[in-house]
């Protein structure tokens, strides 16, 4: 790869690159990917070890600040997230200001940019106590806020945070607890949400994380970016797909029509229909993560008691497509949306829930990114050029 930046200004040149195919944006130390060869690691640590044997929040401090923590440095970083759980009375007002059908993700965004709000002053981005500040409250609340937006959406009363429980625990019981009976933990549940989280904690510069780094190298505070970042993941061809897969295997199954009919109509292009959770812009190979969410599907739906038919039917569909020469000659394989969203479904969560949490997933990964672009001396205001095509000089007419 080349350094462009300083020629193209000496030169002249502009390299035009719809969707930046093949333009870096930046150099960072966080995450690898060799999407040939089907690799992801995270600070140097392949995805399937950290998976195997860490926890979402041991890997958010990996991630942030580049080491393993020790078990000191665990144990006071999960203790000051639980410090910051509770939102502000005004705050959780906000949401009934909200229709109840308003989509989870609007909320998130809505929720996370009002943030700012209340902690103005303490979130100035040159100030190295107020991004640590910062930090935490985005790491202990973005849950809270999740777990309000899916209260809110089913008209269920929002409950305090227990802060006794574990990061992942808290989170459940926010979500399927009640107000009338104490909250069963199940650590099937647990330790499957929590290996999902991990899988989704960072992924280099997807739109998301450019997102988050563009609007952070305006000077824009961390609130003000992930609240962005939140947007951008919400897209149907980034984070929402894993919503947009299980809409669109509810579709085949309602009405009848064989996989390989609808593999048909992909092949087509029929009315620009996609296969949902398929393909990925840096993965030429079998994305690692679907390979370890695809394991995790059988246990995790057998542990829970849960037999979905959509997973037969995904299954159908990926054998079908891997097979077929028009996925093959493309090198299209299933993504990490495919299989999480049958999943998600048997923990209970309804289908629009499934895009915030990837983004509570995704959070630390946008905060060590944005973290690492303000520490870097070479940052500047991301501007990309363009080519004009319209029309030359004219006249306003005359009147
Ligand atoms: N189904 C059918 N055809 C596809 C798919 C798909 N899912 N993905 C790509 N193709 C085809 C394209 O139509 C194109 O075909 P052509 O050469 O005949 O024109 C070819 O494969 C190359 O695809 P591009 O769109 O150029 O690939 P790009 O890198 O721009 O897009 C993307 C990547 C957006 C992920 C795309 O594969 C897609 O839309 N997938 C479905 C949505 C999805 O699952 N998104 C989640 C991605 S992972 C994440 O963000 C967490």
């Amino acid at each position: 790869s080349i350094d462009v930046s300083s020629l193209t200004k000496q030169s002249g040149l502009t390299a035009l690159d719809y969707g930046f195919v093949n333009t870096a944006s930046t150099r960072s130390a966080i995450t690898y990917i060799d999407g040939n060869e089907g690799i992801l690691r995270y600070r140097g640590y392949p995805i399937e070890q950290l998976a195997q044997n860490s926890t979402y929040l041991e890997v958010a401090w990996l991630l942030i600040y580049g080491e393993l923590p020790t078990a000191d440095e665990l144990g006071a970083f999960d203790e000051r997230i639980r410090r910051h759980t509770l939102l502000h009375e005004d705050l959780k007002r906000f949401f009934s200001a909200l229709p109840h059908t308003a989509h989870p993700m609007s909320v998130l965004s809505s929720a996370v940019s009002a943030l700012s709000t209340y902690y103005e002053d303490t979130s100035d981005p040159e100030n190295p106590d107020h991004v640590e500040m910062t930090t935490m409250r985005l790491l202990a609340k973005l849950p809270v806020i999740a777990a309000y937006a899916h209260k809110k959406s089913v008209g269920q009363a929002f409950l305090y945070p227990d802060n006794s429980l574990s990061f992942v625990d808290n989170f459940l019981r926010l979500n399927f607890g009640n107000l009338a009976e104490p909250y069963e933990i199940d650590p099937t549940l647990s330790k499957a949400l929590d290996r999902l989280l991990i899988l989704h904690e960072d992924h280099e510069q997807n739109a998301s994380t450019s997102t988050v780094r563009l609007v952070g190298s305006t000077g824009a505070n961390l609130y003000a970016s992930i609240s962005a970042g939140i947007n951008a993941l919400y897209g149907p061809l980034h984070g929402g797909a894993n919503e947009a897969v299980l809409q669109m295997l509810a579709r085949i199954q309602d009405s009848g029509e064989s996989v390989a009919k609808f593999v048909e109509r992909v092949k087509n292009k029929e009315d620009g229909v996609k296969l949902m959770g398929f393909g990925h812009r840096v993965y030429k190979n079998y994305d690692p993560r679907a390979k370890l969410v695809k394991e995790s599907a059988d246990a995790v739906l057998a542990g829970l008691g849960v037999n979905d038919p959509l997973l037969d039917l995904a299954k159908e569909l990926e054998q079908i497509a891997l097979e077929d020469d028009y996925f093959k000659e493309r090198r299209l394989y299933p993504n990490v949306d495919f299989y999480t969203g049958v999943i998600y479904k048997a923990m209970g969560f309804p289908t629009r829930m499934f895009t915030v949490l990837f983004a509570i997933g995704r959070l630390p990964g946008w905060i060590a990114h944005w973290r690492e672009m303000n520490a870097d001396p070479a940052t500047k205001i991301g501007r990309p050029q363009q080519l004009y095509t319209g029309a030359g000089e004219r006249q306003f007419p005359q009147r």
